[in-house]
């Protein structure tokens, strides 16, 4: 079992379900409209931890009731949480998720307390990341945090993961200095390296200057059509399953964080916990909202024997 180490957001997700996306300058009735755990980081210790992994957080909430409610649901998942901390003066990070029928998204987010903790204080929580075999963080908290911990995890031989959203325009190269693993979608990738991602030899090209930055192993993932990797001299897309997508909200999260819990931190079974990944966020995408969707172990492999 890996121990994954999540540092990133925590977000009460409020989400509104219209038929199509309204344009500009157009007011709608919704169908329906409800609140979830969200977050980028959460998301993915959620889906870790209930692929079975041991997984702590780096972060924190305000001290309001979203930030209380939003802690109480990572507490029912038994995520370690003494590395989280609740900030005066800031808010608790919300999203607030546009989902249509085809089961695209919009989502606007506000980072509140998110933004508000520093390197220093992901060094007072150092053991965790210690302790860890993987440490995985997005772009919804401070990158110069990110930048420690990934700094701290290397320097006691844990594998450091990247999932470079939202998309950033000019990502420092001192990250990605030390980054073993990134995984951005189509539109990260774009942004990242500015190649427009079209097909297999697009996102071998992009791999590529990915590598040229020193990061070991790529991964894109491209939404239904599933993701491709390239590590090692071995590359390749691993397919996802064919099923009936009626919302994608933390489609790449679930991917993330269940792979991270299977992953060998010598990345030899990567095509397997790709597989896995694959598996576990094609559940994800048949419900709605964001931890409410994420699958747990045993449905997973209830999937996989079906
Ligand atoms: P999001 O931001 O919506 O959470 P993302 O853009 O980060 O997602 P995607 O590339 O859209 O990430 O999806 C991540 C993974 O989820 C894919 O690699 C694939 O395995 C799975 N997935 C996404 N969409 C579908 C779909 N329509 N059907 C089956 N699997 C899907
Ligand atoms: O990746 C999905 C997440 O992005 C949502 O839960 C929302 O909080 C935003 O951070």
């Amino acid at each position: 079992m890996n121990t994954v180490t999540m540092i990133g957001s925590i977000n009460l997700d409020r989400t509104i379900r219209v038929k199509q996306m309204p344009k500009p300058g157009e007011t709608m009735h919704t169908k329906e409209i409800f609140s979830a755990g969200g977050g980028k980081g959460a998301n993915q210790a959620v889906a870790a931890q209930r692929s079975g992994a041991k997984t702590n957080f780096i972060g924190a909430v305000g001290d309001d009731d979203a930030g209380r409610a939003m802690l109480d649901l990572l507490e029912q998942e038994k995520i370690d949480l003494t590395g989280v901390t609740t900030l005066t003066k800031v808010s608790t990070g919300q999203a607030y998720v546009v989902v249509d029928d085809a089961g695209e998204n919009q989502i606007m987010i506000h980072g509140g307390a998110n933004m508000a903790f520093d390197p220093a204080y992901v060094d007072d929580h150092k053991a965790l990341i210690e302790a860890s075999d993987f440490v995985v963080a997005q772009f919804e908290s401070s990158v110069d945090s990110t930048i420690e911990a990934f700094k701290l995890a290397q320097h006691a031989g844990v594998k450091t993961v990247l999932n470079p959203a939202p998309a950033m325009e000019k990502v420092p190269a001192e990250l990605l200095a030390v980054t073993d693993m990134i995984i951005p979608n189509e539109t990260e990738t774009e942004i990242l390296t500015g190649i427009k991602i079209t097909d297999e030899a697009s996102m071998l090209q992009a791999a590529a200057d990915l590598h040229a930055l020193g990061i070991a192993v790529v991964i894109i993932t491209i939404g239904s059509k599933g993701a491709f990797y390239d590590v090692d001299g071995r590359h390749g897309v691993i397919p996802a399953f064919k099923v009936e997508a009626v919302d994608t909200t933390s489609a790449g999260d679930t991917f993330i964080g269940a792979m991270s819990s299977v992953l060998k931190p010598d990345f030899s079974n990567l095509e397997a916990a790709i597989r896995y990944g694959n598996r576990a966020s094609s559940l994800t995408v048949q419900r709605f909202g964001a931890q409410p969707s994420i699958p747990y172990k045993n449905e997973i492999a209830a999937a996989e024997a079906e």
